[in-house]
């Protein structure tokens, strides 16, 4: 399949989980481009799984500098960008009782100004008539238990589908955002003690109407997708691809 052929791609969080699988299905279709994460041990293995086609880049999306230095070295690589897919972001448990300034700042920082700076330091290196995609969750739609800020965040990165489209629209640039749902990934190890993580992901898959949780496949084709011309009449569309988590959930 060549849906992507030569379309040049950079993908935040490309090193792990979505990003990865996002990443697999982009190469699959004939897409080349960059992988970007802080993770040295895991950029490597994951361009290695990935081929002579993608590149990895050790940087931090929170950091300006590393931003501004991940498209400079993509567009010398590849020449001018195609896709960008601002995947990198993570949870952060706590209510409002308990996450205090700190946390705010570093919630906020990487699931949105991370957002918002990927896209406006790519936005010189990308080709007019582009795609953008941003990875939303689930947890902006239901208050899951102690999932507040990390909710908030994520509202607001679906917002920012539909205001960089309009942002955008003499670019003929094209922002959609995919909110997945509960997705087989390594954030699990972040959150969940090794001994409990089958279990945890056992009781998600019981009470999703699909009877299982996402795999970064589900993600990644639906990616594909949204960075493919098959939609090039959507623009600020929100693609919930949640096994019918967010709406049906037992
Ligand atoms: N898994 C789910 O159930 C689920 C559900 C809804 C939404 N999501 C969203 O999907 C996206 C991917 O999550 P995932 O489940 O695939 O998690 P994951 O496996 O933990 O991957 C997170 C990725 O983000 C990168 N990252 C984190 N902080 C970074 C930083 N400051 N700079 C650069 N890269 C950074 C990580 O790379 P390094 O560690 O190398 O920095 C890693 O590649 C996130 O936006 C998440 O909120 C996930």
């Amino acid at each position: 399949m060549s849906r992507l052929k030569n379309k040049v791609a950079v993908i935040t969080g490309g090193n792990s989980g979505i990003g990865f699988g996002i990443a697999q299905e982009f190469e699959n279709e004939g897409a080349k481009g960059v992988i970007v994460g802080r993770n040295q041990e895991t950029l490597a293995s994951s361009v290695a799984q990935l081929g002579d086609n993608f590149i990895a880049i050790n940087a931090d999306v929170t950091n300006l500098a590393d931003l501004e230095r991940v498209f400079k070295q993509t567009s010398e690589k590849f020449g001018k960008i195609d896709v960008i897919v601002a995947n990198a972001g993570g949870g952060a448990v706590g209510t409002v009782a308990t996450i205090d300034e700190a946390g705010y700042d570093k919630t906020m920082d990487l699931n949105l100004k991370s957002v918002y700076f990927t896209v406006q330091k790519g936005l010189p290196y990308m080709n007019d008539g582009g795609s953008i995609i941003l990875i939303g969750s689930n947890a902006a739609h239901r208050a899951y238990p102690s999932f507040t800020l990390y909710g908030a965040a994520k509202a607001a990165v679906i917002y920012f589908a539909k205001g960089f489209s309009s942002d955008l629209l003499d670019r003929k640039i094209r922002v959609n955002v995919i909110t997945p749902g509960t997705t087989d990934t390594p954030a699990f190890e972040k959150f969940v003690p090794a001994e409990q993580i089958e279990a945890v992901k056992q009781h998600y898959a019981s009470v999703m109407p699909t009877g299982r949780i996402g795999q970064p496949s589900d993600i990644g084709k639906t990616a594909v997708f949204l960075a493919s011309d098959d939609s090039s009449f959507m623009l600020g569309a929100e693609l919930l691809v949640d096994g019918g988590m967010t709406y049906l959930a037992k």
